[in-house]
């Protein structure tokens, strides 16, 4: 993990690359990635399922009670469900950890990843959601993401948006 202290908390929209981003983030800086996603979805069950059965209030309890055991931690860079950091008890536990950035993309790049998603995952926010719907939601997020640093991703290449977080980071 090298002597890099901080946490690096990737939130942003979904379809925006967090985990992506984040993966090749954590190679650069020789760090451990963790995805509060997939962290849910070994303990839970797929969010799918979680959102189906539970609700989206016990999704979002589950983010809070991760965002809580992650707030000791250093070294790390994680990838954040799409609405955690936007909570704001999952912002002050892992907000105090590092620099928390968020990964921007227009709606219509977004539209277009979630259509050539590769692993095909569900969002339940989603499922079954028109354009309008979609732009509510996002259009709702925004000025609750605003608040963090922005780095764009549209028509940008992985690696071209893990070097600017990288710059961004600096000594961090
Ligand atoms: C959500 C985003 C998802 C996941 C859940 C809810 C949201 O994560 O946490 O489906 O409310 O924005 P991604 O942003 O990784 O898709």
């Amino acid at each position: 993990m090298g002597d890099r202290k901080s946490n690096v908390v990737l939130t942003g929209f979904m379809a925006t690359g967090k985990s992506t981003v984040g993966r090749l983030l954590a190679v650069r800086r020789n760090a451990s990635y963790m995805d509060t996603d997939e962290i849910i979805v070994e303990r839970h069950g797929s969010i799918e399922e979680i959102f189906a059965a539970q609700g989206e209030a016990a999704f979002r309890e589950m983010e809070r009670d991760i965002a809580s055991e992650l707030k000791k931690t250093s070294g790390l860079v994680i990838a954040t469900g799409g609405r955690m950091m936007l909570d704001p008890d999952c912002a002050q536990s892992l907000g105090s950890t590092g620099r928390v950035i968020c990964l921007a993309a227009s709606i219509e790049e977004i539209k277009r990843r979630l259509l050539t998603d590769e692993d095909q995952l569900v969002r339940p926010l989603l499922a079954g959601s028109s354009e309008a719907e979609l732009r509510l939601l996002y259009e709702e997020r925004v000025a609750g993401y605003s608040r963090f640093q922005q780095v764009h991703t549209d028509q940008r290449s992985v690696e071209a948006v893990v070097e600017e977080i990288e710059t961004l980071l600096g000594n961090d």
